[in-house]
Order: C-alpha cells, then sequence, then structure tokens
C-alpha cells in the first residue's frame, strides 16, 4: 500500500495565486513553502488547496523493500521509551481530548479533586486490579519522579539506615537501583552480571543473599541489555520481600503480585505516557519511612490520600486508564503475553537464523520478550541499517549510546506487523549485504 493522502487545506493567500491550485510533494506538502503571502495585503481571501502526500517509503526504495506502513503515515516506533502506544487509545484520547464525555473541558484543564477526575483515577486503579489480580492487602499508587526517583524511595520506606537490603544486578537499571541504595542502607550487591556484559541471569547458588535482608531488588526485564527474569528469586529470610523494577515489562504477562512486596513501573513504556510511575505495595510495609524521608518520597502520603496528596499528572494517569481499558479488551494480560511472545520469537528467530550476520548477545533463556538487542557481525554495516530502516518507517532501532548495536522494542503496542515488517527488511539487507 502507497502511503499517499490527499490533503484540503484552506490557506489566506494573495490575490494574484488565483482561486485555486494543486501541489503534490512528498512527505506532508508544504505549500507555505510554494506560496509567498503578502502580509500588509488586506485583501486576502481562503482558499482550498490538493496536496498529495507521499509518505517515504515508496518515494525510497533503497532497500528493494516495499511493506506497508502504519495507517495515517504513522511509523513503527522501535523506541525503548517513550514508546508507541495503542492506535485506538491514541484516536480515543483525541476524540475526547476537547470536551470530555460532556464535561465542557479537557482532563488536563479539571480539579485533580472533582468528581470526574476522581472516576478517571479509580478506574484506572480498579481496572489495574484486575489486570493483575493485585490482592486487597496492596495498595497502588500513582506517583511522580520516574522510576529512577524510586531507587530512594525503596530504602527510605522499607528499611532503617543500618538495615541491609539485597541486590541482583542484571543490568544498568539494577546497578543505578543499587547505587542509589547504597545511600540509604547497607545495600548488598548479592550477584552482579557486569563481568558478562549483563547477558544473563544469575543461578540460585551464585547468588549471595543475607538472611537479615529487609528485601531482595531485582529489575524484571533490563530495558538496556535485553534481559528479563523468567522466574522469580525466592529471599532468603523468613521476612524477606522481593522488590521488583518492571518498568519495562509492566502489564506485558501476568504477574503473581502476592509473590513482591513492592512492584513499580515507569508508564511510558507499556502502559502510557511518561510521567507517572505505579506503585504497588503490600500494605503492611507502609508508614515505616526513615525520619529525613522527604513528605513527597513518603509511600504513606500518598496511599493516605489516594495519590491525591499534591497535583497528579492526571492526564497521564486518564492515557494509562485508556491503556488499562485496551488490555483488558483484549481478553487480559494472558492474552497479551501469547501476543508478545509470538512477536518475540519472530524476532529472535530471524536474528538466530541469520547464520551469525544478526548477533543477539543475551543467553537464550532469559532473552526479553520487551527488548531485543541485536548487533550486526560486519558493525561498519549498523549506521546504514538504522538509517535505511528509517527509510522504510520503522524508527528508534538505535541501541542505547552504553551498549552500542541495536535494540527493537516491541511492547504490547507495537503491532505484529511491525516486527514482520522488521524481520522482512532484515532479510533483504542481509542480501544485500
Ligand atoms: C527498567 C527501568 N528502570 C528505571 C528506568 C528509569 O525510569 P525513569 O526515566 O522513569 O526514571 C527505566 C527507564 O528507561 C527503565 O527502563
Amino acid at each position: 500500500m502507497a502511503a499517499s493522502a490527499t490533503f484540503q487545506q484552506a490557506f489566506l493567500l494573495n490575490n494574484h495565486l488565483g482561486s485555486s491550485s494543486s501541489i503534490t510533494g512528498t512527505k506532508l506538502c508544504t505549500p507555505s513553502l510554494y506560496l509567498r503571502e503578502k502580509s500588509h495585503d488586506p485583501s486576502r481571501k481562503t482558499l482550498s488547496i490538493t496536496c498529495t502526500a507521499v509518505a517515504p517509503s515508496s518515494a525510497t526504495p533503497r532497500t528493494g523493500f516495499s511493506d506497508p506502513v502504519q495507517d495515517e503515515g504513522r511509523v513503527f516506533n522501535f523506541a525503548a521509551g517513550p514508546a508507541t502506544l495503542p492506535e485506538n487509545v491514541l484516536k480515543k484520547a483525541q476524540a475526547e481530548l476537547y470536551n470530555w464525555r460532556g464535561s465542557g473541558m479537557s482532563i488536563m484543564e479539571m480539579s485533580h479533586r472533582g468528581k470526574e477526575f476522581t472516576s478517571v483515577i479509580q478506574k484506572a486503579e480498579s481496572d489495574l486490579r484486575e489486570l493483575l489480580s493485585i490482592p486487597a492487602n496492596y495498595e497502588v499508587l500513582f506517583l511522580q519522579g520516574g522510576a529512577s526517583t524510586q531507587f530512594s524511595c525503596l530504602p527510605l520506606n522499607l528499611c532503617g539506615a543500618e538495615d541491609t537490603a539485597d541486590y541482583i544486578v542484571t543490568g544498568s537499571w539494577g546497578d543505578k537501583a543499587f547505587k542509589e541504595g547504597q545511600k540509604f542502607c547497607k545495600a548488598n550487591l548479592a550477584w552482579s552480571g557486569k563481568a558478562t556484559k549483563y547477558t544473563r541471569i544469575p543461578s540460585e547458588e551464585e547468588v549471595q543473599l543475607n538472611q537479615n535482608a529487609k528485601y531482595l531488588h531485582i529489575c524484571a526485564n533490563e530495558t538496556i541489555h535485553g534481559v528479563e527474569f523468567k522466574d522469580y528469586p525466592t529471599p532468603k529470610g523468613d521476612t524477606t520481600f522481593l522488590v521488583a523494577d518492571m518498568s519495562s515489562n509492566f502489564c506485558s504477562k501476568p504477574v503473581d503480585v502476592s509473590k513482591f512486596g513492592v512492584i513499580y513501573a515507569g508508564a511510558q513504556k507499556n502502559v502510557g505516557p511518561a510521567g507517572v510511575t505505579i506503585v504497588i505495595i503490600r500494605n503492611d510495609l507502609i508508614g515505616n519511612a526513615q525520619q529525613s524521608t522527604p513528605l513527597m518520597l513518603d509511600y504513606k502520603i500518598h496511599a493516605e490520600n489516594k495519590s491525591l496528596y499534591n497535583t497528579p499528572p492526571c492526564f497521564t494517569i486518564y492515557m494509562c486508564g485508556l491503556v488499562f481499558e485496551d488490555l483488558l479488551a483484549q481478553g487480559g494480560l494472558s492474552e497479551i503475553e501469547k501476543k508478545n511472545v509470538q512477536k518475540a520469537k519472530i524476532l529472535y528467530d530471524a536474528i538466530d537464523a541469520s547464520n551469525g550476520f544478526y548477533r543477539c548477545p543475551v543467553e537464550k533463556s532469559v532473552r526479553s520478550l520487551m527488548n531485543v538487542p541485536f548487533t550486526l557481525e560486519k558493525s561498519e554495516l549498523e549506521s546504514d541499517f538504522i538509517k535505511q530502516a528509517a527509510s522504510e518507517s520503522m524508527l528508534q532501532l538505535k541501541g542505547h549510546r552504553s551498549v552500542g548495536g541495536m535494540r527493537a522494542s516491541i511492547y504490547n503496542a507495537m503491532p505484529l506487523a511491525g516486527v514482520e515488517k522488521l524481520v522482512s527488511f532484515m532479510k533483504v539487507f542481509q542480501a544485500n549485504h
């Protein structure tokens, strides 16, 4: 399908341009480049102009590859976050943007304490509870400051300064959490995958856990390195509980929440735009913050005020609510997991079947369903790969600056067609090189 569209646009034009013009251009046409306006001329009139917009994919057959782009000129966005959102969610938000459900205003303009927004945040919470089967003795908090702020909140709320907390570090995010933990408690590095370039998850025997640790922290899915826990480790002490950063695999599959003391996740990968971090916490763990904990970092204040102690990121929470509705409508997280397994398999199979042309460094059993890092055997071709993919409307495939190579983030909202298109492109690129 060639991505062409006809646009009708009204412009104020000078009389001497006549009453109609037809302009054909590439990409979204820019009539203003063609038509000079004399702003001092009072005799302007409105003119209808027909432009034919041609998306770059059909105009640049450099790879000899011409699969569909998404509807309405949207690209396949493989970014790690902020990441692609479901099209139907974006369209629903667009339809409701100006006048939310007859309220006469947008979500962004409403009081966060009014009945309309109260209904939005309550529905978002109850849908999330349904999706993850969150037990009644867990609070759901919608907080700000990103998942990075949680790196400090966790020790401040869950430990005394002299208490021990274990950290298993399987990538850069786990390492950041550990380093922040060291500031506020006796953080113990129970295992680090740094020496093996964060390509695997340790076995239970390899990990040095403390009997008296308050909690055991893991990053369930390392976004940069593409390493994902498939089973969760068991903490050593009788009262030690598991804490997981699920930022990049939140709501990508069912999770037994009761195995965790705390689960936290920035929204901007799988469940919404940037701006909110969701914290799911067992309620007996709330109310023990260190004396010096800033009020805004104390889970108790947010739990007591149902995440409305101060002004929350209302629009982001609304968007997350729409995503939760969409996930439920798709049949819940078991169905979502099936789709994610299928997408990831197609991509990993293509990498593994390329006779080493593409390589994924991560141990097969712990490869992420969400973030797929890969390199090219001929690394000098990597920038061409990224450029040519972009010319085919597949964007943000560059690996994180700390590891290089490529990375395809294939979160819930990445359609199967996007992964299939990437795989077809990879085959053509290989054949051409
Ligand atoms: C696994 C993980 N944890 C934490 C973060 C930090 O999140 P934020 O930028 O919301 O602070 C990220 C961001 O990409 C991440 O991928």
